[in-house]
């Protein structure tokens, strides 16, 4: 059985106080939640204090993005155990706002995935295409170049502890959100690459969550695709009372 996960990306929003107020009015809409576990991820800036917020309730705290050495000279990143220190339990790995805007590889998804990986930190890892590769039909080949090269390398244990996030391009942050069957279709095809490289029980185990203008009215469609682990939210998950409904998808 796989655990849902509904993850909250809150990109470049959100200051320290803003976030330990987010966290306090979440933490009572959640004490009762047992069917998925919740994770927010808020800026670098505000994660001692989401995490300081958020202990005891089982909000697990992630990161947007990690660097793969433990220090150095880099100046503006952060080392997965400064992450630790912080009292993040999870990372965002390959965001496609972290390809796209900073020219990320799939090689160096890799790196930070097994700094990440060593550390202890979970990894939520994103792939997906644009626009442009959907309409011409390179999906899969886009997916499986994204899997290929960010999970180089590892073993069938290590790909054990990962969280995989399917994200179409075309629907983060645009309120076209992939239809469940859309959705589905990807999720079947990355659950496959997984079986290809790390066998069928590691496959039938990983957690992959759908990301792109997801919300409380479209999140129970998602949810009942067979292949389809839960949700990395962005907007939605900005506001208690949208991200609240988003992790009750069991009743809507
Ligand atoms: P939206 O939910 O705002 O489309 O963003 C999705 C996303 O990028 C989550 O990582």
């Amino acid at each position: 059985m796989r655990r849902p996960v509904i993850a909250g990306n809150w990109k470049m929003f959100k200051t320290r106080g803003e976030a330990v107020t987010f966290i306090e009015e979440l933490k009572p809409r959640v004490a009762n939640v047992t069917h998925c576990e919740v994770v927010v991820a808020p800026p670098f800036t505000a994660l001692a204090d989401a995490a300081q917020a958020a202990k005891g309730s089982g909000i697990g705290i992630a990161a947007q993005d990690v660097h793969w050495d433990a220090e150095g000279a880099h100046t503006g990143d952060v080392s997965p155990k400064m992450l630790l220190d912080a009292g993040c339990s999870h990372v965002i790995i390959g965001h496609s706002e972290r390809r796209h805007d900073h020219g990320e590889t799939d090689e160096e998804v890799n790196r930070k995935l097994k700094a990440a990986l060593a550390a202890g930190l979970t990894p939520i890892v994103c792939v997906g295409e644009t626009l442009e590769e959907r309409e011409s039909n390179q999906t899969q080949q886009v997916l499986q170049r994204q899997f290929q090269g960010g999970f180089a390398g590892l073993t069938p244990s290590e790909f054990s502890r990962i969280i995989m996030a399917y994200e179409p391009v075309w629907a983060i942050g645009t309120g076209r959100t992939a239809t469940p069957e859309q959705a589905q279709e990807s999720h079947a095809y990355l659950r496959e690459l997984a079986r290809a490289q790390f066998g069928e029980e590691r496959a039938q185990a990983v957690r992959i969550l759908y990301g792109g203008s997801v919300k409380p009215e479209n999140i129970k469609g998602l949810m009942a695709q067979q292949d389809l682990d839960g949700a990395l939210v962005g907007g939605a998950s900005l506001k208690v009372g949208s991200f609240a409904g988003i992790i009750d998808y069991p009743a809507a």
